[in-house]
């Protein structure tokens, strides 16, 4: 038996890291996608094995070496979502040689113990071949590994014995009820990969859309403006978890400044949060949004600057598009990773065509993506 799933990235337009300290956060999801194909395989065959295909990795584990490591669990199976605990994580580890990794991807292992832990929490033991192909840029801010998560739990639930999930007649999933339980369990794979992430990630990933998030709750925007975004990719790798314990470290040492700029940004994410979800369909309410939006943006990055989680490659990035009068903030972790800049409609092509020039000279990467398409 063999089932597909798949994924969208995500954007973070407001509230990145605040959102980690219970502030409100303005997510949106884009059609770039990861996919998971799982086949089960037949009684006889005893392997368990992982094919990353975009960092061209394999891995095969006989079922008996899983569950030699897992001992001290019983089975980890369970039909509710189950965190691994920081012992198992360490155990699982066995599992992964990491100087299998190239030295720039080392920190994709815990996206293989991730996989472990929700394989056999949800399936057990049985043997498969599950292979992973991406189009979003790994580790860049664009939501790779909740998309993975997100994707591959889908997956697996999709064969679980325990709960059936409803295929469409294309093959994809209709969520429904069963999309918040893909989304725990997604949840909990993003725990081991990041440690102690807002869940902001996985849950644009599993539900699609524009969407506000705040302590785990999620709100769908409905929006009728279109947002035209480039986003540019410092090609700079950076490790999420860290990034997030920075600020956290930051915090303690200045509780009272770090504060007043965490709920800042979250004033910055309400009013981003308002503009888009009263925007009327008219041409002047269009640009005058546009200009608000820029300048909540360039807010938004000074405090994230401030925070702490800046990168000269972000700087500049900033600096050139600020010669274009465009503003631009980090997307994500920061630390590298991607940087948005707000395309309003009142900029044309050819100044497109010549700021992505100036950006790629740089060595940067850039792209447009959709906004706002389904999970
Ligand atoms: C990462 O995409 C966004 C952060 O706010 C972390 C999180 O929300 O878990 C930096």
């Amino acid at each position: 038996m063999e089932v597909t799933a798949r994924a969208p990235g995500k954007i973070i337009l407001a509230g990145e890291h605040a959102v980690v300290h219970g502030c409100t956060a303005v997510a949106s999801s884009i059609d770039l996608y990861t996919s998971v194909s799982l086949r089960l395989r037949s009684e006889g065959e005893d392997t368990i094995k992982l094919q990353l295909n975009d960092i061209g990795l394999d891995f095969s584990w006989p079922v008996g070496r899983i569950k030699e490591v897992l001992s001290h669990l019983g089975s980890p199976f369970s039909s509710t979502p189950t965190s691994c605990s920081l012992e198992t994580v360490k155990s699982l580890a066995a599992l992964v040689d990491e100087k299998s990794f190239p030295d720039s991807k080392i920190g994709l292992a815990s996206g293989v113990y991730a996989f472990l832990w929700l394989y056999t929490s949800i399936l057990g033991f049985k043997p498969a071949t599950v292979v992973v192909s991406s189009e979003l840029p790994v580790g860049a801010g664009l939501g790779s590994s909740a998309a993975y998560c997100v994707a591959l739990s889908a997956a697996l639930l999709a064969l679980s014995d325990s709960v059936k999930l409803d295929v469409s007649q294309k093959g994809w999933f209709t969520f429904k009820a069963e999309a918040e339980l893909v989304n725990k369990w997604a949840f909990e794979g993003e725990k081991i990969i990041h440690g102690r992430p807002s869940g902001v990630d996985n849950s644009v990933s599993t539900f699609g859309n524009v969407i506000k998030f705040k302590s785990g709750v999620m709100t769908r925007i409905d929006s009728n403006m279109p947002l035209r975004m480039l986003i540019t990719n410092t090609k700079v790798g950076r490790d999420t978890k860290a990034l997030v314990a920075n600020v956290s470290a930051r915090k303690s040492r200045h509780p009272d400044a770090m504060s007043s700029m965490l709920n800042a940004i979250e004033a910055i994410s309400d009013e981003w949060s308002t503009i888009i979800q009263s925007h009327a369909a008219d041409d002047l309410c269009l640009s005058a949004n546009e200009a608000k939006l820029a300048e909540l943006m360039e807010m938004n990055q000074g405090l994230l600057f401030s925070i702490g989680v800046s990168h000269a490659s972000i700087e500049t990035i900033l600096q050139t598009t600020m010669e274009y009068k465009l503003a631009s903030k980090l997307t994500g972790a920061g630390g590298g990773g991607c940087v948005l800049t707000l395309l309003p409609t009142h900029v044309s092509g050819a100044v497109i065509d010549k700021l992505v020039e100036e950006l790629e000279s740089f060595g940067f990467q850039c792209f447009t993506a959709g906004i706002g398409g389904n999970g």
